[in-house]
Parts: C-alpha cells; structure tokens; sequence
C-alpha cells in the first residue's frame, strides 16, 4: 500500500525540528568569546574528565585544574573538596571555567528509590519524574551538577544485569518514564537550583549485547533500530537531557564509542542534539582493545571525529589531541565544536554564576517528606503476581501470629538495589522492622533467617523456620538475590531462585500454612516452582530504602498492589529472548498446533507441515505478560469503542473503554492500550503499547476511560524512507495487561 507521508507539522515532531530547544543567542555569544580566548591545550582540558579522589586533592590534580587541563570530575562527593576544586578552577585558572562535577545518581542520591526497572512497574511518570527531583535535590544539596541518568536501553534479555538500571523491554513506557527522569532532574531549567544534568545512556543498543553478557557486541537491523531502540532517546533529546554517553558495545560492527553514524548523523544531524557527549568509563581507549584503533591516538582521532565531547577516566584525548590537531589529522574545528557543548551546558547551569555549593540552602538530605516519596515509589513499584484463595493482604485481626522468614526480610543492605554509590543502608526500613512496628499491638512476629544470604545452599535454619511457622497464621518469605547479582557485569544464565531458597519455600509449603512469598530481585526471576510452593507471591524489586514500610502497607492491605510488569517474564532462561512485541512470523505458534515434548510419539515422522514457531518443552507463553499484574479488587473492561473508526492522517483516534471495579478494595488500575498494523509494508509487532493511564476507582465505581491518540503515533519507520503511516486497518486492545482481549479495529484512510 502507498504510504501516507506526514504532514510538514508531524515531519517536524518526528525529527525533532519542532520540539529541538532554540539556542539561546546571548549564551552562545559568551561561549564563542571565551572559547575565542582559549588555547587549544585549555580546549582539550575541558574535554577531559577525571576521577575524584575521594575527599582529598593531589598536588597533581591541583596543578592541573590550574592549568584548565580537567574539564569535570566524576565521583567526588565532599562538598568542602568540591567548593575547593572549584575554587581552584575559578579562581586560580587562566580563565575561571567552572568544573562540572559528575556522579551516577541512578535511583536516588541518598534517599533510595526502588531500582529503575521497580519504578518503571509503577507506569506513573509522576511518580519517577519526583522521585529524580528529590534525588537531584539531594545531590546538588551537596555539590554535584550532573547525574548519568536516565539508562534507557531496551532491555529484553533478563540475564544482562544491567536489565535492573532499564525501565523495561518497550520504547514507549521506556519514552515516557526516560523523560519523566529527565524533566525531574533537569526541572524546569538547569539554572534553578536543585536541578542537575541529566545524560541520556547508553547510546545505543547496550542491551541488546548478545546472550545478555554484559559489554558484548549488539547486532541491530535500522528496522529494529529506529522502531525499537532509538525511540526513548529521541524522545529526551526533544525533552531537552543535557548529555549522552554511548554504549561500551560495538553496534553492527562499530563500537559506540566510535560511532559516527550513532553520533554525528542521528543525534547531531538528525535530532538536533545540542548538549555534549561524554564517553563512558575509558571506552575510548577500549577501542584498541575492541580491534578498531591500533594505539591509544588512533582511538582518540576515532572518539573525537564521532562525535564523543568529553573522554571519561581514559586519557587518549588529553594525551593526543594536541599532537592530532598539530599535525592536521584533526581539525581543530572539531575540537572547538565539542568545547562550545560543554561550555553550553556549563552555562545552562549557571556555573559561571553560581560556582560553589552551600549546603544550607538545600533542604537535608533523606529529608522525612523525601522518604515519604520513596515509600510511595515502592508502593507502586510492587507486582502481586500471584494472589490463590485471596490469601493476601493479611488481615489484622485475624493474625496473631506471623512467621518472617528468609535471607532478605532484614537486610537493610540488601534492599537497596544496584548503583548506590552514596545511599546509607542505616536509614533503610526493613521488612520485617515494619511489620513489627506495624503489628507491634496486634500480633507477635517471629523471625528466622534460615538461610545466611540468598545463595546459601546450607538448609541448617530450615528446622528453626519450620518450627517458627509451626503455630503461625501465615508465613511471609523474604526471598530473591542480593544486590550484587544485577547489575553493571552481574549477569547471570539461569533465572531460578539463587541457593537453597527454592527448597526453603518447599519446606514451609509443607507445614500447611499459608506461604506468602515477597521476592526482591534486579531482574525478572523463573518463578515457576516458587510460584507452585506459595499462595501468594509479591514482586517488590530492589525497593530501596523505603522498602519495608511499603510491602508492609501492601500485605496488610493498607494499599492494594498497582504495579505492572514493564518487561515479559519468562518459565526459563531457555525462552530468551521472549518480550511482548515480537513479531508474527509466517508460522505463528496456535494452541493447537502445540505438542509438548512427552507426547511426541515415538518415531513420528518428521513433517515441515502444520509447524508453528514455539519450544517443544518451554511452549511459547511467557510466564507472566508484558503488562500484568494483580490487585486486591477485581478490574472489568467492557464496551470498548472508537469514536471515529475511519479517520486519516493528522486525526486523533478517540477509543473508550468502561473500567469497573467489581471487587471489595478501592485500588488503581493501569488500563493499557495497544495497537497492530495488520498490513504493513515490512512486518509490524503483534502488539504495541501506544497509551495507558492509571485510573483510581472505589469498590462499585465504573468509569469511562477515554484515550486520545494521534494517527501519527501508528506510524513505523521504514528502512530508506523514514516515518510513515501506512493506511490499513489497526486492531486495538485496551486492557490490564498486554494479553488484554477486549478489541477494535480501526481504519486509517
Ligand atoms: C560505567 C557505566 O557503564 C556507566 O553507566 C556509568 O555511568 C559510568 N561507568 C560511570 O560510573
């Protein structure tokens, strides 16, 4: 079918024209007069951003702030050293140009957040958008400028362990949470105060490294690219982050960090970027190790000529950049292009201003009202995925007894998740400190760990447990994986419970009572048996600092769980990669096509007839959907409709839907809706995700949802020839999750 080309105005909102922030005339005048004044070993310093070194200032650092020879300094943290080194930079270099000081700030400063992919189950951009603002708030109150946050790699591969840092597998919900990320850390300007920079990372497709080792080589097709991958960061270069860092990982052959296409074609060219680059840790030397660069100045000709402003921990660029540009191979052009970025954001944040930090006029940091944002964050950052007989939430007064057992139900540590650099597990809640404290008058909570951390296999504490649940009313697991094992190079090849965990779960089974099982984990976990073993089962994520008080709430009842999936959970690591929006394929598996491995006859003859595309022992359902997630109410979707069925470009499909809240608890539903193009010119996911909405309703109440969606966001990119909406009919489901069934079609004419 012909396309239908855009009109000029959604031209321009795809390539980022529109929404691509005017320079500001004045700004950029001051950044050419100094950089008119700077040598160029002044324009190569601030290209190059070093290490702290932890409360203390070398003599050697101190020479070189001196000299203008640092740019930024990454991971210091004391605000007296910070104040110093500026002071130095300002006061005592040629020309006074602020340094930038840099921290990965991922899911809060010192008030911990639930990990990304935990915020990213709340599908609440206001929620995420608070809960950077605080933990902006928090590391400006101590002197930092700039956070390499938000990551938002699509990640479809829980084995990577970075899949923790991600906000999930889908370029949408990955869209509107990076930005929301992005809008709290940056607010409304950068020269507010409390606001810091933001960095879009990892540019692009570092999660995509194959089999879910982390740093290994990503192979991407444009198709996948730009419908996939691409979509999240556009979407924060049109909110305005500050900065970019690439991707450790070679894309179709080309390490990131020497990607031209990636940064000077797409991200200058095409989107208009107008922050600056800055590599990750020493990736521009890795280009000599990745095999594209023979020696170190060779990787910094490559780092530079692609586009990357600012050279993280390695110096190839401090150390041949002058000799480059001296010996022609490097315009200095080039070089002044990358210093004008930086001197830009430098200016945005009102560094030349504004130079020192004065803590006092910040509020103090793990504020009450900040622990209160992160207790709400976790909240509805938790996945009831299983709920049998309505075992939960406990109910008061019919507890007296509680058994709390397991490696993680007290681990004020533990809780806390991957990258939390300054976070203090002292002021962490735990569990089972809440549970306490809640139940203190109502019911006795005996607690027993029986297993020393999540991967003991030593099952000496299961008869201490057994005997712990033995009079209990209920028993609540603390199980999962410690924070260690997610993470940046925590990968891991299989999913199960880590341990003797699995077996813990299956000795409580036994005791007959009631096995509510909360899981903490960085990543979707095989739940398969666990699920078996227990009546209930909560998925709390690495929930932060808050963590405690929040599932507390949740098993009680004093909050019903919201949280949704924001990426497929498989039966196994066999089934990766298995995500929502896969594509049909010519032989698309069909319940009745099905035949499980134990009832293959024997002998049966070998047939290409009648096939479909699934796993003789792991099938092809998921074992939880994109999209799911249980409440303590029952939701109902009825009356799903399309205002103007046949609409054409430049429309806005108006769908509704009736929600109803059949069930005894007021609670939020996240009514979800999805899209396919049945006939496209290249082949279109089974599913998208293009809108949802949270929607609270008291037991009784209904409402009419109304979702508004322009006809451009049907649109796909097609490889050569851009974005395009192609007219046809589209099929739409609103629903719970991404197997919703309630369905429509329209048509784009
Ligand atoms: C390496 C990580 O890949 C990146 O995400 C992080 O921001 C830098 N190190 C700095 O710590």
């Amino acid at each position: 079918m012909r396309p239908l080309t855009f009109s000029i105005l959604s031209f321009l909102f795809f390539s980022g024209l529109l929404y691509a922030q005017a320079l500001d005339p004045e700004l950029e005048k001051k950044a050419s007069e100094l950089l008119h004044k700077m040598t160029i070993q002044e324009k190569i310093g601030q290209l190059s951003q070093v290490n702290g070194e932890y409360s203390n200032i070398s003599s050697g650092m101190r020479a070189k702030v001196q000299k203008g020879e640092i740019g930024s300094i990454l991971n210091e943290v004391d605000t007296k050293t910070l104040n110093e080194l500026q002071r130095i930079a300002v006061e005592e270099s040629r020309l006074g140009i602020p340094l930038i000081f840099a921290r990965d700030v991922i899911h809060g400063f010192k008030t911990i957040f639930p990990i990304p992919l935990g915020q990213a189950a709340s599908w609440n951009p206001d929620l995420v958008e608070k809960g950077a603002r605080i933990a902006a708030m928090e590391a400006s109150s101590v002197g930092l400028h700039w956070t390499f946050a938000p990551m938002i790699d699509i990640s479809r591969d829980p084995r990577w362990g970075r899949i923790a840092e991600s906000l999930g597998e889908d370029p949408y919900l990955t869209s509107q949470l990076g930005v929301a990320m992005v809008r709290g850390f940056q607010g409304e300007s950068l020269a507010d105060k409390g606001t810091i920079a933001a960095c879009a990372k990892h540019f692009v497709g570092y999660g995509a490294a194959e089999g879910g080792r982390d740093y290994n080589i990503a192979n991407i097709p444009e198709n996948e690219l730009y419908n996939n991958y691409f979509p999240p960061f556009k979407a924060c270069v049109d909110a305005g982050v500050a900065t970019f860092m690439p991707t450790f990982n070679e894309l179709n052959g080309v390490p990131a960090s020497g990607n031209a296409f990636l940064f000077r074609t797409v991200l200058r060219e095409d989107w208009k970027f107008d922050g600056f680059v800055v590599s990750d840790w020493e990736s521009v030397r890795q280009l000599v190790v990745h095999g594209v660069a023979s020696d170190n100045k060779e990787a910094a000709r490559q780092g530079i000529s692609a586009g990357i402003d600012m050279e993280m921990a390695s110096t190839t660029y401090s150390s041949h950049l002058l000799k480059l540009v001296e010996e022609g191979t490097v315009p200095e052009s080039i070089i002044d292009e990358a210093v004008r970025n930086i001197l830009r954001i430098k200016f945005q944040l009102g560094l030349f201003d504004n130079p020192y930090t004065n803590t006092s006029d910040f509020p103090p940091l793990v504020a009450e009202a900040h622990l209160a944002a992160a207790e709400e964050a976790a909240v509805q950052s938790c996945v009831l995925l299983k709920n049998e007989r309505q075992v939960l939430p406990l109910q008061e007064k019919a507890i007296r007894k509680l058994a709390v057992i397991g490696p993680l139900a007290d681990d004020p540590y533990e809780q806390l998740g991957t990258w939390i650099f300054d976070g203090n597990p002292g002021h962490s809640i735990t569990p089972l400190s809440a549970l306490r404290s809640t139940l203190k008058d109502i019911a006795e909570v005996h607690f027993v760990k029986a297993l020393e951390t999540s991967r003991s296999y030593s099952q000496s504490g299961f008869p201490e447990a057994a005997e712990a649940a033995k009079d209990a009313d209920a028993i609540v697991l603390f199980l999962g994986e410690e924070s260690i094992l997610s993470g940046e190079a925590h990968c891991r090849a299989d999913l199960g419970l880590p341990g003797a965990q699995l077996e813990l779960i299956q000795a409580m089974a036994q005791t007959g009572k009631p096995v509510i099982t909360v899981v903490m984990a960085g990543r979707p976990l095989a739940l398969g048996q666990a699920l078996e073993f227990s009546d209930a089962l909560l998925f709390a994520w690495h929930p932060g600092t808050m963590g405690g008080p929040a599932i507390a709430r949740l098993l009680l009842g004093k909050d019903a769980p919201s949280g949704k999936l924001p990426v497929t959970f498989p039966t196994s690591a066999g089934q990766i990669p298995m995500y929502y929006n896969h594509k049909n394929t010519g032989k698309p598996a069909t319940e009745a096509s099905f035949i499980h491995i134990d009832d293959i006859p024997v002998r049966a003859p070998q047939t290409s007839v009648g096939n479909t595309s699934y796993y003789l022992d792991a099938g092809y359902h998921p074992l939880f959907p994109f999209g799911y997630g249980l409440s303590y109410t029952r939701f109902e979707y009825t009356g799903l409709k399309a205002a103007n069925p046949i609409v054409g470009r430049g429309d806005i499909l108006q769908i509704s839907v009736q929600l109803s809240n059949t069930g005894d608890y007021e609670a939020v539903e996240v009514a979800q809706l999805y899209i396919r193009d049945l006939v496209s010119s290249i082949t279109r996911p089974v599913k998208e995700l293009k809108s949802f909405q949270r929607v609270r309703l008291r037991p009784g109440e209904s409402r009419t949802v109304t979702f508004s969606l322009p006809v451009e966001q049907l649109a796909y990119y097609y490889p050569g020839r851009g974005w395009e909406v192609e007219p046809g009919e589209f099929d739409i489901w609103v629903g719970g999750n991404s197997e919703a069934a309630l369905k429509t079609t329209v048509e784009i004419r």
